[in-house]
């Protein structure tokens, strides 16, 4: 007999092609093919993170995932990437099954691009009026991420998306909720509002398979809800997505950094999508500082408020297990 998490989770896993509707969200650095395929793996479902990647490193990155595990796994694409086209292309010379298009609106004929190769098309949806416009141009599938998550971040938080996007939306194409969840006790309620999986990407850092920095993994293992803060934007002519992270010098830097690229803008020596381009290049270097060399004070150590329910590194198996059995406690 189905037990009651399958059966709220069945939709969402069968879009995915997974056994449980549970996508680790990609992280830069840390979603590569140890951690990604260990999720698939396990019974989720991993998504590696292209970021700044070359399309000749997100070729090799896809290669060797297929090389440890035959489970279907997804791609997140940064919509601004310049070579967001030609990262398609490698995704459909692999076939790629789902991908995950983040960081804003999908540039003119993105999307169509990959619904040609054959690909489920997933967005983040930040507003209902979004959600409602990604529907209308073909999106199979929206996360709703609330600004509880780590990394970049909207502004709303995923209670209030969750009411007000889950009603109208869920029963056209599949939803999964992120931001801040790392109990099954979440997952049960998120479920049962409407939604068919959740997104996790804090929890699973500090998984064995996740190839970050041991001292990352302490930060993590240290961290409270309070210390993981948003970044603050200095300038109101530079539009800075806002970035949650463990408070650190670096947090520091990124105002250092703002000021520069404002300076830049004024002189006119940079336009606004450089100084955008110029503001995502300093968070993916300073979070490969941190995930990568372990410079846990420099870099950005990107997290979510969840880190405070990170007590211990464990494998992707037991936290999926530990998600499942108290998601199955709730909803009983
Ligand atoms: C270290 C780190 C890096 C991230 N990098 C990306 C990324 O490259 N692309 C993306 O779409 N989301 C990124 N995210 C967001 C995650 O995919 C996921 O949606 C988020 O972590 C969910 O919220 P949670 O941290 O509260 O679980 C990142 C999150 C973290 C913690």
């Amino acid at each position: 007999m189905t037990s009651n998490i399958d059966t709220l989770m069945k939709r969402g896993a069968d879009f995915l092609g997974c056994e449980s509707a549970i996508m680790c969200g990609a992280m830069s650095w840390v979603s590569e093919r140890n951690l990604v395929s260990a999720i698939s793996n396990a019974g989720g479902f991993g998504v590696i993170a292209c970021g700044a990647m070359t399309t000749e490193l997100l070729d090799t990155e896809i290669t060797e995932t297929k090389k440890l595990t035959d489970k279907p796994f997804g791609v997140n694409l940064i919509t601004m990437h310049p070579d967001l086209f030609d990262l398609i292309a490698v995704c459909a010379k692999h076939k790629v099954s789902h991908v995950v298009l983040a960081g804003g609106l999908p540039p003119k004929g993105s999307l169509e691009a990959i619904k040609e190769m054959g690909a489920k098309v997933i967005a983040f949806a930040p507003a209902l009026a979004l959600a409602k416009k990604f529907i209308r141009s073909g999106v199979d599938a929206l996360v709703i991420e609330g600004m509880e998550a780590g990394g970049h971040i909207g502004p709303v938080s995923t209670s209030v998306l969750a009411q007000e996007i889950l009603p109208e939306i869920a029963d056209k194409i599949p939803v999964f909720v992120a931001g801040g969840i790392a109990k099954g006790s979440a997952i049960a309620a998120y479920l049962e509002m409407g939604a068919a999986g959740v997104q996790l990407g804090t929890r699973f850092v500090c998984a064995h398979e996740s190839i970050a920095h041991p001292d990352f993994k302490k930060a993590f293992i240290r961290g409270n809800a309070r210390d993981a803060v948003a970044s603050v934007q200095i300038d109101p002519r530079l539009p800075v997505i806002p970035v949650r992270a463990l408070k650190n010098k670096g947090t520091e830097e990124f105002t250092a950094k703002q000021r520069e690229v404002a300076n830049l803008l004024d002189e006119g020596k940079v336009d606004m999508n450089e100084a955008q381009l110029e503001i995502e290049h300093f968070w993916a270097g300073a979070l490969r500082k941190a995930v990568i060399d372990g410079d846990v004070e420099n870099g950005s150590i990107m997290a979510g408020q969840s880190v405070g329910m990170v007590k211990a590194e464990e494998s992707v198996a037991d936290i999926i297990a530990t998600l499942r059995s108290e998601t199955q406690a709730a909803i009983a």
